[in-house]
């Protein structure tokens, strides 16, 4: 496994195994990574070569969020990509990626208008801004983007169709804790009592996954129900809960086509985002449990 720093070296790499007519698969974080991170390095595992890049992303931070406090071990993260087969990382430092006179971004209007966007709202820019640079970089035949973050991973399909990027989208659904809590690098932010109080979130979930698999059609029904569940627990507050149509982020009112229903809560402090997706028509949500974490 290589470990680059520098873009020409990735580049460098690349072409090698482009000449040898190799397919490449780019995963792409924020390190810090766990069993979420895991899924896509194994889903990826279908191209000839696996890269997994690894740059906290400032552009994609607000003033006052977490970046100089973002968890990192990178030492432990080569050790799961070695061990996951991955070929190569790239991990540069922030200078490599944004010269101090960078001026061009990757924007988009509509999807990022709702959920993380409201609250975040220069975050999609600066995602766009490195998923297109890392696209640029690593030219893969697929990328692989977690449902974890169903807002971004609908972006990053859109961007792709808009400026024609030559990538295929693949999203992975989210894994969680055995209790349910979907895993985040931010989990390891929460206190032992914080940590029990964020299974709000999936709990709320399940609620609204049986009241939607009753029969429920009301989206402003559904919301309540789920709000108060959560609202329930005093450690936490709720910084959105909506239903929006899962291609065009929309809000619905009444239930129809496949809908996102998502979320992002304070437990404490940390902020943490959850969702499922609900297809009407078959009156089934994706399941909560997948195979990783069933045992
Ligand atoms: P990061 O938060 O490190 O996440 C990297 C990828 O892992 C994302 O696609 C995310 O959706 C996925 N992921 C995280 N937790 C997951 C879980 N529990 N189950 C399944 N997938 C999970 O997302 C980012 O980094 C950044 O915004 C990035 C795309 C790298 C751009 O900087």
């Amino acid at each position: 496994m290589k470990i680059a720093k520098t873009i020409e070296e990735v580049r460098e790499c690349i072409k090698e195994w482009r000449n040898e007519g190799l397919s490449i698969g780019l995963v792409p974080t924020m390190g810090y990574l766990h069993e979420g991170h895991q899924s896509l390095v194994k889903r990826a595992c279908e191209n000839d070569i696996v890269v997994v890049s690894i740059f906290v992303n400032p552009m994609q931070f607000g003033p006052q969020e977490d970046l100089s406090s973002y968890p990192r071990d990178l030492a432990s993260d080569i050790r799961l990509c070695e061990e996951n087969g991955v070929d190569l990382i790239f991990n540069p430092q922030s200078g490599e990626m944004y010269e101090s006179d960078f001026c061009s971004y990757v924007d988009m209007s509509v999807l990022t208008e709702e959920l993380c966007g409201l609250s975040r709202p220069e975050h999609f820019r600066g995602v766009c801004t490195v998923v297109s640079k890392l696209f640029n970089i690593v030219t893969p035949d697929r990328a692989y983007f977690g449902e974890k973050d169903a807002q971004q991973l609908a972006i990053i399909k859109r961007m792709v169709r808009d400026l024609n990027f030559n990538v295929e989208v693949i999203g992975c659904p989210i894994i969680r804790e055995k209790d349910g809590l979907a895993k985040s690098s931010r989990n390891k932010y929460l206190n032992e009592e914080e940590r029990k109080a964020a299974l709000v979130l999936s709990e709320s979930i399940q609620l609204g996954k049986k009241i939607l698999e009753e029969g429920e059609r009301d989206s402003a029904v559904l919301v309540k129900a789920m709000k108060d569940y959560i609202e329930a627990e005093p450690l936490v507050r709720i910084d959105y809960l909506k239903i929006v149509d899962s291609v065009s982020m929309h809000q619905v009112e009444k239930l129809e086509s496949p809908v996102l229903v998502a979320m992002a809560v304070f437990v404490g402090k940390t902020r943490l985002i959850d969702n499922f997706i609900f297809s009407i028509s078959e009156n089934r949500s994706d399941s909560f449990y997948t195979s990783e974490n069933r045992s």
